[in-house]
């Protein structure tokens, strides 16, 4: 499912917000990319640190861990480390900026996981982090929630895409362990999917939850079970109705809104 992942989701919303993110790192420094699936921010991150620095992907998926430690990246060298958000292996003060992109919604303990990243962070070393906007902040793809949960079904509602609880709990969070806000910003990028029906798929396909032992799993439903067909369809002609304004010709370009907060230890 990581090539999945990779081949339409990272390119199609993913990418440029990856981007800004690893923007953040400077020459030389000591990365951590919390919750780094297949190593989009992190191979970012090495980038922008160059070889002097270096980056440490973590993760408590091994399939999409093995899939980043099968690609090749430049700039600084990346060490992938299995493991989740809340209890970390590194040592207090390691980290010169901890990263997080799109994977604080699926973290089980928020609390513990802010206090984990303080304590790795240097003093006044800084915490850079994303997490999709609520449905009543998204501009053209609120509807998806509520959607999946009327044709497929109510377990599909907490698919934790937009569950977060916005740019104020970012901020509790963070206050909570005494991390200094810099930023808080709703930021909207443009994502681009070739067709509508291509964004249902990979929505379909691509969309994470979390499993019972704590991994990420893509994929909402089983694509085998022919039973779920017409939900699925259902789902579409209710996707082509909603993303209709911000289709021309066939391609579908619509801003995706994410939460992000800087701060400083
Ligand atoms: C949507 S993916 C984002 C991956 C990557 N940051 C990116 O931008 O492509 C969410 C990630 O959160 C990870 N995750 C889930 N639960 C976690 C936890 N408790 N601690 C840390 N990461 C977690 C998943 O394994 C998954 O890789």
């Amino acid at each position: 499912m990581s090539e999945l992942y990779d081949t339409y989701w990272v390119p199609s919303v993913l990418d440029v917000f990856a981007r800004g993110l690893a923007d953040r790192v400077g020459r030389g420094d000591r990365v951590l990319d919390l919750a780094c699936g297949t190593g989009l921010v992190a191979g970012y991150a090495a980038e922008r640190a160059g070889p002097q620095g270096e980056v440490v992907g973590y993760d408590p998926t091994p399939d999409l861990l093995e899939a980043a430690r099968a690609k090749s990246f430049s700039g600084a060298p990346i060490t992938w480390v299995e493991g989740s958000g809340e209890s970390m292996p590194f040592d207090d003060a390691e980290f010169d900026v901890v990263l997080c992109h799109q994977g604080l919604q699926y973290v089980t303990d928020r609390a513990k996981a802010f206090a984990e990243i303080k304590r790795v962070l240097k003093p006044g070393a800084m915490f850079h982090a994303g997490v999709w906007a609520s449905a009543a902040h998204q501009p053209a793809f609120g509807f998806v929630e509520d959607a999946l949960a009327k044709y497929i079904g109510p377990e599909q509602k907490p698919v934790h895409a937009w569950s977060f609880g916005g740019l104020l709990e970012l901020k509790r969070l963070a206050q909570a362990v005494d991390l200094t806000v810099d930023r808080l910003d709703t930021v909207e990028r443009p994502s681009r999917f070739s067709t509508i029906q291509e964004f249902v798929d990979v929505q379909i396909a691509c969309a994470g939850r979390t499993s019972d032992d704590g991994q990420l799993v893509m994929g909402l439903v089983d694509l085998e079970d022919e039973s779920l067909l017409p939900a699925i369809d259902a789902f579409a002609r209710e996707a082509k109705a909603e993303l209709a304004p911000f289709a021309k010709e066939q391609t579908l370009t619509a801003p995706f809104a994410s939460d992000e907060i800087s701060a400083r230890a």
